[in-house]
């Protein structure tokens, strides 16, 4: 094997992909390009509008007495990040590759007067445990109440964000087994821009779904 290392400081021959790529994020980021699994939070804003944020950098586990989401990273200047903090609650909707686009327009559509939920065409129904609004396409739906939040790097930009789920619901053509949520149909992941490690050359991020390749 052949390692190369890259450390906490910017090398200087890596170039961005736009001009605050290396604002936003980190380089050890597009370094290692980790993929991670695409959801929808969905929570109110304060005007009782409902609110849609496309997101990806988080991890779900637990012990026997609790399943939790840990959200590595929510900027702050989200609406989403706001409307946690003072409802301590958000849904987790995942939906399929089909839905992209959609997803794409409550981004381009994020008003504080907007409804989210109209901008990206979706049917909104209210969750039974916790106090948001949660996406009927999804084909699966999570509760969840906050549980902590934790601003890691301490630069006030993002926060880690841990919810207990206390419900979730199963679009019933995705009950029986793998088949569906292992592909097209199901979970949808984001592979973030890969940096050419050895020349800095950046590259686009990608969009990916799973292909199960044996059983454990
Ligand atoms: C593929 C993709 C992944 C994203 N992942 C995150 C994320 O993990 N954390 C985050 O804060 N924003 C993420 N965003 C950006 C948010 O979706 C965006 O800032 C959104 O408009 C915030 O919505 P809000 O202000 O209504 O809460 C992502 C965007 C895309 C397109």
């Amino acid at each position: 094997m052949s390692k190369i290392e890259i450390g906490n400081k910017l090398p200087d021959y890596f170039k961005s992909l736009y001009p605050e790529e290396f604002q936003l994020f980190s380089h050890l980021e597009t370094t290692a390009a980790v993929p991670q699994v695409l959801f929808a939070i969905t929570t109110w804003k304060e005007n009782s509008k409902p609110n849609v944020c496309f997101h990806s950098w988080s991890c779900f586990h637990g012990d026997k007495t609790a399943f939790f989401a840990v959200m590595g990273c929510l900027y702050q200047n989200t609406h989403t990040y706001t409307n946690i903090k003072r409802d301590k609650c958000f849904c987790i909707n995942f939906l399929p590759i089909s839905f992209y686009d959609r997803l794409v327009d409550t981004i381009n559509n994020n008003g504080f007067e907007t409804d989210e939920f109209k901008a990206g065409g979706f049917t909104l129904k209210n969750c039974s445990h916790i106090n948001a609004p949660y996406i009927d396409e999804a084909f699966i739906n999570m509760e969840l109440s906050l549980v902590d939040m934790r601003d890691l790097s301490g630069a006030g930009i993002t926060a880690m964000v841990t919810g207990k789920v206390e419900n979730i619901m199963v679009e019933s053509a995705y009950a029986l087994d793998r088949e569906k949520r292992c592909s097209k149909d199901g979970f949808m992941f984001l592979v973030p821009s890969v940096q050419n490690i050895i020349t800095g050359e950046p590259s686009q991020s990608a969009i990916a779904t799973l292909n199960i390749q044996r059983l454990d």
